[in-house]
């Protein structure tokens, strides 16, 4: 693949920290970046889904062979990408694979639709305003996070409703709105201690999901709800029906930041605050 543009995600750092340890083996030099969209250059002689010049889009980390996004070339699997959305420039479907397939899976999977109040915690964020507007698609009444100056743009995206969660607790707030709760929490920022007490908004035998591993399934079970450590399953289907929500226009994607490939390590640094503003794509 001849990269244009390469997305940036949390997990990107992550692996950097060597966070997952033995889980995700790495060979050095490791290139970093699993998102990523560009032009095929050649293909190994059992592909069939694509041809040279096509324009994909996917996921390229593949640590245990060194190799990642960041870079003008790249090596892809066949089943890990798919072709790139007509109506979008490749900043865009760069911007679009882990975020984009992992809140399809979190709708998916906590069955959100007409009929279900939802409460995304993170919810201006990557995975959080893909979230968003397939919930809100769906049917479902969403309630999302979001500093003032954010709030009209969640609106926009499909929110009923924002909570400011620079304005105290937020599951306060959401139970002061709506004191029988809310069906499904999806929270992509609480530690255990936090992702507990936000587990109060969810009314009996609602579901609370966890993106970073802060669900006990026990302590869930206890307060008569369902819930668990969401796990992203990614697929070539899954970024073919993603690349067709974009062109039908049913899905934006939200391009905060275009930089060139020489300011990654600044770009990382501000993901890793957890403050990063929309998308971050490099620039290759
Ligand atoms: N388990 C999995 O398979 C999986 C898959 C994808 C992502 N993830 C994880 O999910 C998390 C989110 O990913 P992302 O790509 O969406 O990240 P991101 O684009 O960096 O977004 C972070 C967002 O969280 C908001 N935020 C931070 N603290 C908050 C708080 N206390 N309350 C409410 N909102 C808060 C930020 O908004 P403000 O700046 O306005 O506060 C920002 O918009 C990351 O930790 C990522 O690693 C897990």
């Amino acid at each position: 693949m001849r990269l244009a543009a390469a997305g940036l995600n949390p997990i990107d750092w992550k692996i950097a920290d060597g966070m997952f340890g033995d889980a995700m083996p790495a060979s050095f030099p490791l290139v970093l970046g699993s998102d990523g969209a560009g032009e095929v250059l050649a293909i190994g002689s059992g592909v069939r889904r694509f041809t040279i010049g096509d324009a994909v889009f996917g996921q390229f980390q593949r640590p245990a062979q060194g190799g990642g996004s960041y870079g003008e070339l790249a090596l892809a699997d066949e089943d890990r990408i798919a072709h790139a959305a007509r109506s979008v420039t490749y900043a865009s479907s760069a911007a679009l694979p882990t975020a984009g397939m992992t809140a399809y899976n979190l709708v998916e999977e906590t069955r959100v639709g007409e009929g279900r109040r939802v409460l995304i915690v993170g919810a201006t964020g990557g995975v959080g305003t893909f979230a968003t507007q397939l919930a809100a698609g769906r049917g479902a009444e969403v309630i999302a996070t979001a500093r003032p100056a954010k709030a009209e743009l969640m609106r926009t995206l499909g929110a009923a409703e924002t909570v400011d969660h620079t304005a105290g607790s937020v599951a306060d707030q959401v139970l002061a709105a709506h004191p029988d709760g809310v069906d499904v929490l999806i929270d992509m920022t609480g530690g255990p201690e936090d992702f507990a007490k936000m587990t109060r908004t969810v009314r009996d035998g609602g579901i609370a999901v966890s993106l970073i591993g802060s669900a006990d399934a026990d302590e869930l079970t206890e307060h008569n709800l369902r819930g668990f450590n969401f796990v992203n399953r990614p697929s070539p289907q899954l970024l073919e029906i993603l690349a067709g929500h974009v062109d039908a226009g049913r899905l934006t994607v939200l391009v905060g930041r275009e930089v060139p490939l020489e300011e990654a390590p600044e770009a990382l640094a501000a993901s890793r605050t957890g403050r990063a503003q929309g998308k971050t794509v490099l620039a290759l």
